[in-house]
């Protein structure tokens, strides 16, 4: 984000520099600790040497609906490490009589078996029952958050009073999962979740609201809102300032405004698959033009008044089915060079059979807590000669474990730590691998050093197997340079969506202690990070939720890595809330590494002060796929080649060693700059392609000039593309065919509103490539 740049000069770098009160070294001997017998193995599992695990009521909460926890709660919080702690919560009512707040990297996490509460007393003081972000507005710069298997109750709070029971002023990296909202009914003034000022967030997910003034109170450029119930709710979702929404499996019940989206500084709402009973208005929308609006697939019964309203006129009722579109604002239609204005035009709109359930909807997984393991069947891999310490090689003692594992139907626990990796670990069908708060695997060495010869570090299946592999809550990282590095293929698919599926999993390459790198680049050969973060193989089908993929930092060529998300997948493939955002400053970043062994506070400054990010060649490039949902992409420009006129030029050290499907920018002047600028889209010879809220922000360059293309679409069928949003690129799409671009969709031609000072251009319905 532009405000990054403010508010990385204004923070200064003075916090990173206190390493001792980052990393405190103190750790809790769990074998002195009142561990409650719980069916739920992560709160039961043994836990041994350091752990970020601190289980309230170990530590004083009593969580028995009588005693005031806030005290002791807050404690808990305030006594874990700020580079990330795990708040567990087991089953039980914590009555707060004021609010807490969250540290740097907390994961407040409940017993899923019984959702634990956090009641607001009747007494409660302040406006805020749980504060998750640093600061309470603006957390374009707060990162890595989670809230999850909880319940928020305010029913006990006059429902007059100002409150907002969580304020998430937060960017990528954060999530709020499985958690349900008590709030008085008719209430005038509590607010569910609510973000202020700009933030860069992109999911939330399997929500429930139960009364209260407002659900969600939103202020962000872009969020992917995936399966909610609003019950009561007087205003579901209040949409402040956002660039672009997707609103996916939400149901209105009670409600008078599902979605209120009239305020200036709302963009595009794409709402999708949902439905709506006693409701007065499903979709609010402002009258502007360029306030663009698509429903697919709403279903209404005859209790609700309007399904849309734009500047307070009813423009539609009734339901919209699955096989249409709904859309107000811009569109490019087949065969057409210019975009048309529509207002409420209906659409017929196709999706693969394979992609959907059976109502019609794209397929949505409830991430698994895997809760009906018992603690017996979960194997702690620091248990079994995995050491974790970010030092010692774990690659034999890791994939002994997981080869075990899916032997025996286990599964497989790795605690908070950094596991050192020096070859590909490759993870058979019937694999299930958890993370704790965020567990990082980090490639190192040799073997992912040749460009020539690409290596995974982490390999889910072999072609053609068909199977279950998960992972949670993971990073995946690099210690050094490693040109010839993929961090995750995947080759397998399910037999049911999800068997193959990956949560909460980030890739956050320019995370200070990530990765060492050099602070200058000698040659183009020993200059990229890795090649691809995540290659999805033409045999995969593969679910995806809450992932950060961003590049490494650095003013150098030194510090990119070629592609983000390279998607071969014939067999379905779900990306829901994807981001790569900009580059964290010093005080955030604290987390991936607590070993000081590889800890350099010089590259880390070096990546702050230069906030290089994202992947050189591509963010996502989807290749001869078939069926392929993106929910939310959020994207930025590698910073270094829209900055300046960068030294290396696309696709640099990969052009010897391109996948076949990976860019090879042969369309652009071997000398021009503006033209090899890395692309937020590539999709090329694929089918049943649906590309929801796509934000792409090209921030160092205030200008046109020096990006040609945000995207690059050719050769497709049935590509449907849902709300573009771009800053500073002269076309946002660029059309191959053959080995030439052409530039079809122009910036200039869709200029949109003012959005904090810049002006995004929206394409509300690209659809040349939909037959
Ligand atoms: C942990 O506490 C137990 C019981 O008090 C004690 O025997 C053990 O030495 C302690 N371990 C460490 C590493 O302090
Ligand atoms: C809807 O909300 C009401 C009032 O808060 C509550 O009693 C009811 O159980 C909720 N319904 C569901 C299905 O959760
Ligand atoms: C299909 O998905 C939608 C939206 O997520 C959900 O509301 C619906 O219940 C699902 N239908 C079936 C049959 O699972
Ligand atoms: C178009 O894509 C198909 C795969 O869907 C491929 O077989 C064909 O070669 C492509 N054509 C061109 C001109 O790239």
């Amino acid at each position: 984000m532009k405000l990054s740049f403010l508010l990385l000069s204004q923070i200064g770098y003075s916090a990173a520099l206190s390493y001792a009160s980052v990393f405190p070294s103190e750790g809790i001997n769990r074998s002195t600790e009142n561990t409650a017998a719980s069916t739920f193995w992560f709160e039961s599992i043994k836990r041994s040497g350091t752990t970020v695990y601190r289980n309230v009521k170990d530590l004083g909460a009593k969580g028995d609906g009588v005693t005031d926890d806030t005290a002791a709660i807050q404690n808990v919080i305030r006594m874990s490490p700020a580079a990330g702690s795990v708040i567990y919560f087991p089953t039980g009512t914590y009555l707060v009589s004021s609010g807490l707040k969250a540290n740097s990297y907390s994961v407040f996490f409940g017993d899923p078996t019984n959702r634990p509460v956090i009641k607001a007393s009747a007494s409660f003081s302040g406006s805020v029952l749980l504060t998750g972000s640093v600061r309470t507005s603006s957390g374009l710069a707060d990162f890595f958050r989670t809230v999850k298997n909880l319940v928020f109750d305010t029913t006990a709070v006059s429902p007059t009073k100002r409150l907002s029971l969580i304020v998430w002023s937060l960017s990528q990296g954060s999530q709020i999962q499985n958690v349900l909202f008590n709030m008085p009914v008719g209430s005038g003034g509590h607010i569910g979740i609510q973000s202020i000022g700009t933030n860069s967030p992109t999911f939330l997910n399997d929500l429930q609201f139960n009364g209260g003034a407002i659900g969600l109170s939103l202020s962000d450029t872009q969020y992917q809102l995936k399966s909610m119930y609003f019950n009561g709710t007087t205003t579901a979702i209040k949409v402040e300032q956002m660039l672009l929404c997707t609103g996916q499996g939400l149901r209105f019940e009670r409600v008078t405004t599902g979605v209120d989206s009239t305020a200036t500084g709302t963009a595009h709402f794409n709402l999708i698959d949902s439905s709506a009973t006693n409701t007065e208005t499903v979709f609010a929308g402002a009258a502007a033009a360029v306030n663009t609006v698509v429903l697919q697939n709403v279903q209404v019964d005859s209790t609700v008044q309007a399904t849309v309203k734009i500047g307070g006129t009813v423009s539609l009722t009734g339901s919209v089915p699955a096989d249409q579109t709904w859309l107000k604002g811009n569109k490019y239609a087949m065969g057409a060079t210019s975009p048309e204005v529509v207002s409420g035009e209906r659409i017929p709109t196709t999706r693969l059979a394979s992609l959907v359930n059976s109502s019609g909807a794209f397929v949505t997984v409830v991430p698994p807590t895997y809760q009906d393991f018992t603690t017996a069947q979960v194997v702690n891999v620091k248990e079994h000669s995995v050491a974790g310490d970010g030092t010692r090689d774990d690659t034999a003692a890791i994939q002994a474990v997981i080869t075990s594992a899916a032997a025996n139907n286990q599964l497989v626990f790795f605690p908070y730590g950094t596991y050192l990796i020096t070859d590909t670990i490759k993870v058979p069908k019937g694999s299930r691998l958890v993370g704790e708060a965020w567990s990082q695997l980090m490639a190192s060495g040799s073997k992912f050093a040749d460009v020539k010869n690409p290596r995974p570090m982490i390999q889910i299946g072999v072609p053609g197997d068909v199977g279950v592999a998960q992972m949670s809550d993971f990073i995946l990282g690099i210690k050094s340079a490693s040109p010839g590095l993929v961090l995750l293929e995947i080759n397998m698919a399910g037999t049911e969506p999800g068997d193959v599926g990956f949560f909460n999993v980030h890739f956050p390459l320019n995370m200070g202690g990530t990765i060492t790198k050099p602070r200058t680049c000698s040659s183009a050969a020993n200059c990229p990070s890795n090649h691809i973060s995540v290659h999805m193989t033409p045999s995969s089908s593969v679910y995806w939720e809450n992932t950060w993929v961003s590049d490494a930092g650095g003013t150098q060529y030194s510090t990119s890595n070629g592609g983000g998300f390279f998607v071969e997948s014939q067999g379905g493939t779900w990306i829901n809330g994807v981001g790569s955002g900009q580059s964290p400053p010093p005080e955030e970043r604290r987390y991936p590494v607590r070993e000081s062994s590889y800890w350099r506070v010089q590259a880390m400054i070096q990546a702050a002060n230069n906030n290089v990010e994202h992947s050189a060649m591509y963010q996502v490039n989807i290749h001869n796929a078939k069926g392929v949902f993106l929910g939310v992409h959020q994207s930025e420009s590698a910073y270094w080649q829209v900055q300046t006129q960068a030294s290396v030029l696309n696709p640099g050290s990969w052009s010897s060693a391109l996948f076949a499907g990976e860019p090879n920018f042969g369309w652009c002047g071997t000398s021009d700059s503006a033209c090899r600028v890395g692309l937020y889209q590539y999709v090329t010879g694929s089918s049943d392609i649906h590309l929801y809220s796509g934000g792409f922000w090209n921030f160092p360059c205030a200008s046109d000039a020096c990006q040609t293309y945000a995207t690059v679409l050719g050769n497709n069928t049935k590509l449907f593309v849902w709300g573009q949003g771009v800053i500073n690129s002269k076309n946002m799409v660029g059309e191959l065919s053959g080995s030439t671009v052409s530039p079809i969709v122009t910036r200039q031609a869709n200029i949109g509103s003012n959005f904090n000072g810049l002006v995004p251009s929206i394409v509300a319905a690209y659809l040349r490539q939909s037959s």
